[in-house]
């Protein structure tokens, strides 16, 4: 049987350019000056943000400004290696893997109130009343969480803040909270941009309800619906999401738009720990109603949580992600802490539309926003690769980072076997480590990544594998990126798509790409 198998190709990606206010501040904590980072340890990823030093959660307050520049916002402890002590840091970027380290945006109002989860928008029309005669005026709007002496929960309010420097320095409001709240549980607003009013979604989290407000000007909201449980429950709802983005047929041509509201969920997902639900749906300004009762699930690996949608993104183009790359089950606990002085990266940025795929309907795509920027010489292609196996040796490329990119085309099903496969083993030259993955094709074809194989952390909750399952048509395809200690796969277009944390105490430098047909 023939099985032609493209692999077009294996780049190497180019090392990411690190370069480098009522407030309470700690005395360890610096003020108007970016926090130095060593990016060099063989686990830190170089094309995916990570903190310069310390602990980072949450992707926060996310937007493009009007001169192109992305900011990304972030949950960050910059007093250590767990979360706690919450800040807002902030790190900006003209191309998304490019990142420049930025001095930490939002603190505390005192030492008993960490600054929690939440967004940024641009008023460019002065709704707020903030910006008298400018149009790149940022709201940060966010939650405070209070704590109690004894260290118990005290309210979760919403707050804003100010940059009359588009996003660089923050005034909080001087009559905060613009939510107030008595709960210990009430947080993580995302504010976008309705027609003629500003809608939040905030999250009642042990509730498991969402709520929605509007408001004209980001300083008086009025509580206008809920959004009850629906789908997975787990033990908490928090970071929703609501988010327009167009709707594309198979071709890619776009021929809509809907709405996508999004939930993260922690603890309690399917595979333990975090993960995030999206219904796509339709909204008219105060009610999100889903197209039906189904729980989509955004990413079926076990590290990708609390992603945020970009405010910003023009209205004809694809929706721009990010996400958290890790799981809260053992995000405190990874090797990078005392091995390098950091933890956590964000997932690569992703391109997110609607599409229609066999039998399951409406999904929302997942693709690696345009990586050209970081994108290294070819290393090895093959357009017709069928049985077999192939090697390619990396360990020259210095970020240790390489692109994959398999087309498995002209696959008569009637033929396949349950050992026919296209796999990929990235693997290290000294140790048996290694983290691998591919296609099973027979019946309903399945998927799997094992990072089972690297011996640099050992934890009940990181469990080795994770896999989907496909439908059978006769053409798959992957793209996979791997960065040091993340491996992201992207399947039939992104209509799959997941994220994998791994820890090898030596670097993977070996691609083997492995094939048979039956
Ligand atoms: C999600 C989350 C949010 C909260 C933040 C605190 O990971 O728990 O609900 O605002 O992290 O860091």
């Amino acid at each position: 049987m023939k099985l032609t198998i493209a692999w077009t190709a294996v780049l190497a990606l180019l090392p990411y350019v690190f370069c480098k206010t009522s407030t309470y501040v700690e005395p360890t904590v610096p003020t108007g000056t970016p926090i130095a980072g060593n990016y060099s340890g063989q686990l830190r990823p170089q094309i995916h943000f990570s903190p310069p030093k310390d602990f980072m959660n949450d992707p926060n307050g996310m937007f493009l400004d009007g001169n192109g520049t992305y900011h990304l916002y972030y949950q960050y402890n910059p007093t250590g290696t767990v979360a706690g002590n919450q800040h807002w840091g902030h790190a900006t970027s003209t191309d998304l893997y490019t990142w420049i380290n930025q001095p930490i945006a939002l603190y505390p109002t005192d030492n008993q109130t960490f600054v929690f989860s939440g967004s940024a928008v641009v008023d460019t029309n002065n709704t707020s009343g903030f910006f008298p005669g400018q149009d790149n005026g940022v709201v940060a709007i966010y939650t405070l969480a209070h704590y109690n002496a004894d260290g118990t929960a005290g309210p979760q309010t919403q707050n804003i803040a100010y940059s009359l420097d588009g996003g660089f320095t923050f005034i909080p409001y001087d009559k905060n909270p613009i939510i107030p709240s008595t709960s210990s549980q009430f947080r993580d607003p995302k504010v976008i941009w309705f027609e003629d009013h500003w809608v939040a979604v905030v999250s009642y989290a042990v509730e498991f309800t969402i709520g929605f407000y509007t408001s004209p000007n980001l300083r008086d909201w009025t509580h206008a619906s809920n959004f009850t449980p629906h789908g997975l429950l787990g033990l908490q709802y928090e970071c929703p999401n609501l988010v327009s983005m167009p709707i594309r047929d198979s071709s890619g041509t776009k021929t809509g738009s809907a709405w996508v509201f999004q939930i993260s969920i922690n603890p309690g997902a399917p595979l333990g720990g975090s993960i995030a639900e999206y219904f796509p749906g339709n909204f008219n300004g105060t009610h999100f109603t889903p197209y039906d009762p189904v729980a989509r699930i955004a990413d079926f690996g076990k590290d990708n949580y609390a992603g945020q949608f970009f405010y910003g993104i023009p209205e004809a183009d694809d929706a721009i992600s990010i996400a958290w790359a890790s799981n809260w089950q053992y995000s405190q606990s990874v090797p990078t802490g005392p091995l390098e002085g950091w933890r956590s990266s964000m997932s690569l940025p992703r391109r997110n539309y609607l599409t229609n795929i066999t039998r399951v309907g409406v999904v929302m795509a997942s693709t690696p926003y345009d990586l050209s920027p970081v994108l290294g010489g070819v290393i090895a292609s093959n357009s017709s690769l069928e049985n077999g196996s192939l090697t390619v040796d990396y360990c020259k490329v210095s970020s240790n980072a390489v692109w994959l990119s398999i087309n498995a085309t002209g696959i008569n099903s009637t033929l396949l076997t349950s050992m026919s496969t296209v796999n990929f083993t990235f693997s290290s030259a000294t140790t048996n480590e290694s983290v691998s993955g591919g296609f099973y094709f027979a019946a309903d074809s399945h998927f799997f990544l094992d990072r089972g194989k690297t011996k640099g952390f050992e934890n009940p909750f990181f469990t080795d594998k994770v896999s989907t399952t496909d439908i059978v048509g006769n053409s798959w395809s992957a793209e996979v990126v791997i960065d040091r200690s993340i491996l992201e796969v992207f399947l039939d277009g992104g209509t799959r798509s997941a994220t994998q944390t791994f820890f090898s105490n030596e670097p993977l430098t070996k691609l083997t790409r492995g094939g048979s047909s039956d």
